[in-house]
């Protein structure tokens, strides 16, 4: 039997603009994670159990664009692998659905590693962001890849599309609290709708991408220094600026705002917006109180991290 786990991911800065070639800022979230297991299998067939999402079918029952459908045979046509063996593939996870955690991207990379290995194939992990980044253009159209870079690296990743990866250090460790409003973000509409938004001036907006840009610049060099004290106004300026381009919502404001009353240092929506998770940095004293006052504001479940 074969094992494989991958991280969630939150994005700490520059979301949105990051599909305008402007950086990003995206850690790994260790408390949340994909599991894979592949075993040989006596009965014929490819057999995939993913209880979470009350899954249970044979490969072929599955449309050839499902996500898992794609992720097993775009690997076995790419490693020549015919015929397709006799597989049990159980998948598990803990990372909430369509949340901005990636879960989409930890299944796909914790799956992809889980069959090379089983299949004595060995992929870089270069070679296997590459292949997620593919799998996640099903999931959502047209992603920077962040996503999937991050959950491949499982480091903190300082991203720019289409550069080569750059990961970078935390010079002190932070607390973040990361509270999820229970709608489910649509990336894909949000990602969309701000491309019309660009396209009705993109001078204006060019500026808007241009000062998150900024912000993530200075986050990358504030938090590779450990000057923590910096990065909670960072935050809300980044905050501000993804409410102006029109993603954030009534239920992402009202959790930002009860982190910031609650002590937090500063707080903004993460990921593609509308619903989805809000982050908040903390001094870990806090974190508990913190993270008590985002359910009391409505929060349908909180993680509490250390980004190191
Ligand atoms: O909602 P998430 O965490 O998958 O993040 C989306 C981030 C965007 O910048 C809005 C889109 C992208 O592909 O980078």
């Amino acid at each position: 039997m074969t094992h494989s786990s991958a991280p969630g991911k939150i994005i700490l800065f520059g979301e949105h603009a990051v599909v305008y070639g402007r950086p990003a800022l995206a850690v790994p979230v260790t408390q949340v994670h994909a599991d894979v297991e592949v075993s040989d299998s006596a009965r014929s067939g490819i057999w995939i159990e993913a209880p979470a999402v009350g899954l249970q079918a044979e490969l072929n029952a599955l449309a050839p664009d499902h996500p898992l459908a794609a992720v097993i045979n775009n690997l076995f046509f790419r490693s020549h692998v015919s015929p397709f063996p006799n597989l049990e593939i159980r998948i598990t996870s803990t990372i909430p659905v369509a949340s901005g955690l990636g879960s989409g991207a930890a299944v796909t990379v914790a799956l992809t590693r889980a069959l090379a290995s089983h299949l004595d194939g060995s992929m870089t992990d270069e070679e296997l962001n590459a292949f997620a980044y593919e799998i996640e253009k099903i999931h959502h159209g047209t992603p920077s890849g962040i996503d999937n870079t991050v959950v491949t690296y499982a480091r903190p990743v300082y991203f720019v599309k289409d550069q080569s990866i750059e990961t970078f250090l935390v010079g002190q460790p932070f607390t973040i609290v990361i509270a999820d409003t229970g709608i489910p973000a649509p990336t894909k509409e949000s990602v969309a709708d701000v491309r019309k938004l660009f396209e009705s001036d993109e001078k204006y907006w060019d500026n808007v991408f241009d000062e998150m840009a900024d912000i993530s610049f200075a986050a990358r060099r504030v938090i590779e220094e450990g000057w923590i004290e910096m990065l909670g106004a960072l935050l809300d300026e980044n905050h501000a600026l993804l409410q102006h381009l029109t993603v954030s919502s009534p239920e992402l404001d009202a959790l930002v705002e009860a982190a910031r009353r609650a002590g937090a240092l500063g707080a903004k929506l993460s990921g593609g917006g509308r619903g989805g998770n809000m982050i908040a940095l903390v001094e870990p004293e806090s974190a508990e109180t913190v993270a008590a006052s985002l359910k009391e504001a409505g929060a349908r479940n909180t993680i509490i991290t250390q980004i190191t």
